[in-house]
């Protein structure tokens, strides 16, 4: 599934912040998040986004752990990657595979205890990795206390923490309809009938994950409790879930109707008053109050699949005191491979001064890895590493996936009794769910790829593919994806350029071959990705850019160029990167 969707900002009026009711005012949260300095941690590092169910079980349950991550904390260190980004380890009863937290100050016991936390906290920092966590702030499980609290009665003091409306025409005997007709994300309505109390509640995502109601402080007061919570055992940030998803219109007006159907056969919508409320400007602002209280220059991530350049920029905050690195969906999710349309966004965020640090991914938990995505079926590998190429070059902070390092492959169940997702159980065929992305880590050739002991059924299976995709195998092999990462991740760390430099897009019209310069000072690279099944000749008149340099010292090739090339003629085969010293 590919994790878009068609949204519109909805012009609301603003709605008085209740910031000021539970102590954080936004101006004074605005004032405390430290000045940028510009030299944070977070501008230079790379993060590594582990699924824990799937990266390495420790106790033989076929089941990824924290003492799993922990043992291959040193694989990590060595491939080059500065922190990682845990999805969710607390409490939950997995219908949305940890998305559904039934407390969010404690872990899950299937992969851990606190001490086995701490313990992984302790062991990265000594390699300086640094962990961030899940803050997953729309909706809790339906088996949290809070919730079991407020559905237990009307008048029971949690009642407000979630969103509860009466149905329309309902009468004692018949519930009627939902209040109006918001769609959850994963199918049907958003609106659960709870027979107890004669209410409906409102769900963005599955029916067994309410949403909060962020416009109660009280809520407020205990979800900035949870940041506290893992602040004080070392978090280095947060990776903050759906946070577009917040708010919903308090007039309750219908979304409109978009034209066609969606997977699960409902009307296609557009959220314009379930997502992206002006709302959630405070609560970004308070959440950064909260961590900018600790030290160390803790940085927020956030989930939010901003249509345009301008509403990704927002999320950066006026005074840049909400997040620090809102995720990149638009470059995320091109889908294909296109030099001019890479141009183009690329283009819009460095013309565009009040974007902050970018954050460049192209796999995660919900979307089709990026070998498949962006491979063409035959040339998937040369694409794989032209695609690491445009991920670690780019200025910004990249973002990795598990196993991608490894030209890791969506590997979709076979048969519906197998599917874990809900959106794939409730989907399915059309909509496989998101399964395929979250097998288990590849690490040798041997059984179970070394995820799992020998003879344990893993919770998913293993792809054909580790046979030949796994780290044990790609180490040695110096042509492999994986050395391909590793050597990209240690240029971006030691060239000046790629590390701190500006970002200039070159050779504007050319329809294969997206090329840029990063400079800082005097020293410039070139970084051309040949985009296309065809092999080129380029010429760079570097000077039009007011760059002095005939010649290329290329740092990496994917095909292997070395020695010195002429700008003016730079040979590249299909699907073809350098990236080179200009001299
Ligand atoms: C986010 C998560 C996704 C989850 C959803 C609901 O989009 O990345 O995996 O299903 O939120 O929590």
């Amino acid at each position: 599934m590919h994790w878009t969707r068609t949204i519109q900002r909805c012009a609301m009026p603003l709605f008085l912040g209740i910031s000021a009711l539970i102590g954080v005012h936004p101006t004074a949260a605005a004032q405390a998040a430290s000045q940028p300095t510009g030299n944070e941690w977070w501008r230079h590092a790379v993060i590594y986004e582990i699924y824990p169910r799937s990266f390495q079980d420790s106790n033989g349950d076929g089941i990824g752990d924290l003492k799993g991550i922990a043992s291959r904390l040193d694989y990590l260190h060595d491939l080059g990657i500065d922190a990682i980004w845990l999805t969710p380890i607390y409490p939950s009863p997995g219908v949305d595979y940890g998305y559904d937290i039934s407390n969010y100050t404690a872990i899950d016991p299937v992969y851990g205890t606190m001490a086995d936390f701490e313990n992984l906290v302790a062991e990265a920092k000594k390699r300086n990795i640094r962990i961030l966590m899940d803050y997953v702030i729309n909706h809790t499980s339906d088996q949290n206390p809070w919730f079991v609290e407020s559905r237990s009665s009307r008048d029971n003091p949690k009642r407000n923490w979630y969103v509860w409306h009466d149905g329309k025409g309902e009468t004692a005997t018949d519930k009627g309809q939902p209040p109006n007709n918001w769609q959850s994300w994963f199918g049907g309505s958003a609106w659960q009938w709870d027979e107890k109390t004669r209410q409906y509640y409102y769900h963005y995502f599955y029916v067994q994950q309410p949403d909060l109601n962020w416009r109660n402080p009280e809520v407020r007061k205990a979800m900035y409790g949870v940041l506290d919570f893992w602040m004080q055992r070392g978090t280095a940030g947060f990776r903050i879930d759906a946070v577009s998803r917040l708010f919903e219109d308090p007039e309750l007006r219908n979304d409109p109707y978009l034209p066609g159907h969606n997977a699960y056969g409902d009307r296609n919508i557009q959220h314009k008053y379930t997502d992206d409320l002006p709302e959630v400007h405070d609560v970004l602002k308070e959440v950064r109050g909260v961590v900018d209280k600790y030290p160390g220059d803790p940085v927020l991530v956030t989930e939010a699949d901003e249509p345009n350049v301008a509403a990704l920029t927002k999320m950066y905050g006026e005074h840049n005191d909400e997040v620090q690195l809102p995720m990149d969906f638009q470059i995320a999710d091109v889908n294909e491979l296109s030099a001019p349309r890479f141009r183009e966004l690329f283009n819009e965020i460095e013309s565009n001064t009040a974007h902050g640090q970018p954050e460049y991914f192209f796999s995660n938990h919900d979307q089709r890895r990026q070998w498949d995505r962006y491979g063409d079926g035959k040339h998937n590998d040369e694409i794989a590493k032209l695609m690491a190429v445009l991920e670690l070059t780019t200025r910004g902070t990249p973002q990795m996936y598990y196993g991608e390092e490894l030209g890791m492959r969506t590997t979709d169940p076979a048969r519906i009794e197998d599917v874990h997702d809900p959106i794939g159980k409730r989907g399915w065929p059309k909509e496989k769910g998101r399964d395929g992305e979250r097998t288990p880590m590849q690490w040798t050739d041997g059984s179970n790829a070394g995820f799992t002991s020998p003879g344990v059924k893993p919770w998913l299976p293993i792809p054909p593919s580790a046979k030949e995709d796994n780290v044990e195998v790609e180490s040695k092999d110096p042509n492999s994806i994986y050395n391909a990462y590793k050597r990209l991740l240690s240029l971006r760390k030691t060239n000046p350029a790629l590390r701190d430099g500006t970002q200039t897009t070159i050779n504007n019209n050319d329809p294969d071959v997206f090329a840029f310069l990063r400079r800082d000072g005097d020293a410039t690279v070139l970084v051309a990705l040949n985009m296309s099944a065809k092999s080129r000749t380029v010429a760079f008149h570097l000077d039009e850019y007011g760059v002095h340099g005939a010649q290329l010292a290329p740092l990496y090739s994917t095909t292997g160029q070395s020695g010195s090339l002429a700008t003016s003629r730079v040979e590249l085969a299909p699907f073809a990167a350098l990236v080179a010293q200009v001299q």
